[in-house]
């Protein structure tokens, strides 16, 4: 089986960061963790956008010495009014963003679903609603501080299985009508990052402000890890078995790294990006691809991706008008 994990170049490894401006959410652990190291190492200045700040720090200390610098601002991504405090946090202290890792993202281990305070069903809050008020509200410092990026973390489950493909329901996005799975919300949340990071690359045509969706790889990070008792015992002793085919958390910010550094990613504006998975189904897709064409026929409606982000910005309380291509 082929397991050839896609890692930056030389060239992109060397960048000299300095100077430059980042947003990390998630950055306290996993993939955000080492995407945001690497960052740093190569001089940028990181924003590190955490929902516990104490575990920011943390993180944060372990990366002093480093070239660059961080600090920690506290978001939860699960409740709008946080995601509005941290963006004017951001923008009271930054005039500039060279890019922006909408990182975090997690699946509830609930069967039934959670609410948030807003009204979003959990999942769909911390993957993707609370990113997307974040990167609206942040689109005029990133215009003002063009070329710059954003990056926005999907998954291999986006794409689903020939039989069963996530699909994008706008007339409920919160299972208020319908069945709830808890892995079939990541899979529509997922789906919904990677039209979203199409929809944004339309829009922002022309103002050097270009996107990308991620898939990282099978990261052994603590994904996953607040199920129950016996969830979280069952993922703790699957993860020998699963060594092999997992990849480490430095290997699974390899993606993001390419698509904020790399001289390459710009010039593929909206695409998905995958590390090496084995979970795509067409054999021929396991490698991934910088970029690649997701198999999901539901990730290339464009008509879907300009409702979801009509409707989003309605639920996420953008009242003004429909955006149309950035001015
Ligand atoms: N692990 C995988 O194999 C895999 C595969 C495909 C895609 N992904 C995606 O990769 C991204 C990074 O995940 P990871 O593997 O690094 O997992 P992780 O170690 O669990 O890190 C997830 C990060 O998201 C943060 N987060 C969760 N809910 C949040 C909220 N409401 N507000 C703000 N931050 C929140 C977590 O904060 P706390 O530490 O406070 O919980 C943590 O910092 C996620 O988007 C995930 O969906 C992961």
């Amino acid at each position: 089986m082929p397991r050839k994990k896609q890692h930056i170049d030389a060239a992109t490894a060397a960048k000299d960061a300095s100077g430059k401006i980042y947003i990390v959410t998630g950055a306290n652990s996993g993939v955000g963790l080492e995407t945001t190291r690497q960052l740093v190492k190569q001089g940028g200045h990181v924003v590190m956008a955490c929902r516990r700040v104490a575990a920011g720090e943390e993180a944060a200390a372990s990366m002093a010495g480093l070239r660059g610098s961080t600090e920690v601002l506290e978001c939860d991504l699960a409740d709008l009014a946080s995601v509005r405090r941290f963006v004017d946090a951001f923008k009271a202290s930054h005039e500039r963003l060279h890019g922006l890792m909408c990182n975090a993202g997690m699946v509830s281990m609930e069967s039934a679903p959670i609410y948030t305070k807003d009204g979003f069903e959990l999942t769909m809050a911390a993957s993707f609603f609370g990113h997307f008020l974040m990167t609206e509200l942040l689109l005029d410092t990133l215009k003002a501080s063009a070329p710059s990026r954003i990056g926005i973390l999907s998954s291999v489950v986006h794409a689903g299985t020939p039989k069963n493909r996530p699909a994008i329901h706008l007339d409920d996005l919160n299972f208020q009508g319908r069945d709830f799975n808890n892995f079939a919300a990541y899979g529509e949340a997922k789906l919904a990052c990677v039209l979203y990071a199409k929809e944004l690359a339309e829009r922002l045509e022309g103002t050097r402000v270009t996107t990308a969706s991620i898939h990282p790889g099978w990261a052994r990070s603590n994904f996953g890890s607040g199920g129950s008792f016996l969830m979280r015992t069952a993922m703790t002793m699957m993860r020998p078995l699963t060594r092999s085919i997992s990849d480490s958390n430095e290997e699974s910010a390899q993606t993001a790294l390419h698509v904020l550094l790399s001289d390459d990613a710009p010039n593929h504006t909206g695409a998905y990006f995958s590390q090496w998975s084995i979970l795509y189904r067409d054999k021929t897709l396991n490698k991934g691809g910088w970029p690649m064409q997701s198999p999901n026929p539901n990730a290339h409606d464009m008509d879907t991706a300009r409702a979801l982000t009509a409707k989003a910005r309605e639920l996420v309380g953008l009242t003004d008008a429909a955006p149309g291509k950035a001015a």
